[in-house]
């Protein structure tokens, strides 16, 4: 039997909690053997829940316990699920995590302190929740070099996006509706501007390249300025807008960023709507892939983490080796990377036509009817010379980068 502790029993660990034993039987025979739940730590108390058999408040009952081999971290944030996991991996632990700000700031460090103790530290359910992704990244495409990874990584934009879109809304109030639901965050900032999709590209390149890549390092621009004049445009051409994570191999370097882009239809990220993540892995010899799902919510989340947990049983005393030293991944410089850019400028299109050409050379106007303001589609250019034509135009409104 393998025994298992979990630290926080929120949302995710309660899932954990529930398909352990709801599929307990199914769990253990592709174990090999049965996979129970020993000790589960919470701040609270869970009175009338299955649970408090079960419950401790002392993280010590679980780093002491040399019958729980496996730990399941589902507390999020930095501190203490840090310490804590650091303390289980130190006494020979397998870990397995949904917490993505860990992963993004720790990986290597927790990824080396595993392998020194033949035990496992397991992050599946840290990007696209239920989506199997970083196993598939480093077992399924092992073969392959990784030529770009692009991502819709965030459930909560990726629904705003949608219903701008489809009702024709603005961002504040979709928001706020979205706040109502429950499917953003009281405090939305860290969907909203990007910052979790950056993470979660983080941890993908870092996982493609088998290098550490420092996220505070990514470009990463949110969603806050998109309004509903930029999803008419969108329409106009034929196009949606979606904020995605991606990471391209340019010559010998890595180009990553998180922003709003155009998508057009023959991207297959284009149907990814509503609450859904999809992530879209080209490879030099398999070509396009891409896994779809749901990259949030209980049971899918804990799903992954569960896998984790099975792959770690099935490794104990060997550890499951995962490829990503603390070596450093440069990442080319922001300012060379190339995009085409939709462009919105204020003031009528004879104030604003030949400044922009002059600019930007030979452009593609895109009218969408709106006399106050003049909206055109550059040729492929880099993020440093479109802030130099931007700058001499000087009336730019807003622009997106085109996939
Ligand atoms: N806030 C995240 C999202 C949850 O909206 O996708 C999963 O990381």
């Amino acid at each position: 039997m393998i025994n298992v502790g979990i630290l926080g029993y929120g949302t995710v660990g309660s899932g954990v909690f529930d398909i352990l034993r709801e599929n307990g039987k199914l769990i253990a025979g592709r174990a090999g053997e049965e996979i129970s739940v020993k000790h589960v730590l919470d701040l609270r108390d869970f009175p009338g829940d299955s649970v408090e058999s079960v419950l401790t408040h002392d993280f010590k009952d679980i780093e002491m316990d040399d019958d729980v081999q496996i730990v399941v971290e589902t507390m999020g944030g930095l501190h203490p699920a840090y310490e804590f996991v650091k303390a289980c991996l130190e006494r020979g632990k397998s870990v397995c995590t949904s917490n993505k700000a860990l992963v993004a700031d720790f990986g290597p460090e927790l990824i080396q302190l595993a392998k020194d103790r033949n035990a496992s530290f397991l992050f599946e359910a840290s990007v696209g929740g239920g989506i199997p992704i970083i196993r598939p990244l480093q077992s399924s495409l092992s073969p392959d070099e990784i030529l770009e990874i692009s991502g819709i990584l965030n459930g909560t934009t990726n629904y705003i996006l949608t219903e701008m879109k489809e009702k024709g809304a603005d961002f504040d109030s979709v928001l706020k509706d979205a706040q109502a639901l429950g499917y953003a965050e009281a405090d939305p900032t860290a969907d909203v501007e990007g910052h979790d999709a950056c993470r979660k590209i983080a941890i993908l390149t870092s996982l493609a390249y088998g290098k550490n890549v420092d996220f505070h390092e990514i470009y990463t621009e949110g969603i806050t300025k998109i309004t509903d004049r930029d999803i008419i445009y969108a329409n106009r051409l034929g196009a949606k807008v979606k904020i995605c994570g991606s990471s391209k191999k340019v010559g010998d370097g890595v180009c990553a960023m998180v922003a709003p882009v155009l998508i057009y239809p023959d991207n297959p990220l284009y149907s990814v709507d509503g609450v859904f993540n999809a992530i879209l892995v080209r490879g030099n010899m398999v070509g396009d892939v891409m896994f779809y799902g749901q990259g949030a919510g209980k049971l899918a989340t804990a799903s992954a983490v569960v896998s984790d947990v099975i792959e770690a049983g099935k490794n104990i005393g060997t550890g499951v080796p995962v490829q990503w030293t603390a070596e450093k991944l440069s990442l080319v410089s922001f300012e060379e990377s190339k995009s085409r850019f939709f462009v919105r400028t204020a003031g009528t299109k004879s104030d604003s036509e030949s400044k922009v050409r002059d600019a930007f050379g030979d452009v593609e106007e895109v009218d969408a009817g709106f006399s106050d303001e003049y909206a055109f589609v550059t040729g492929e250019i880099t993020e440093a010379a479109y802030e130099k034509a931007a700058g001499a135009v000087g009336t730019v409104i807003n622009k997106i980068r085109i996939s």
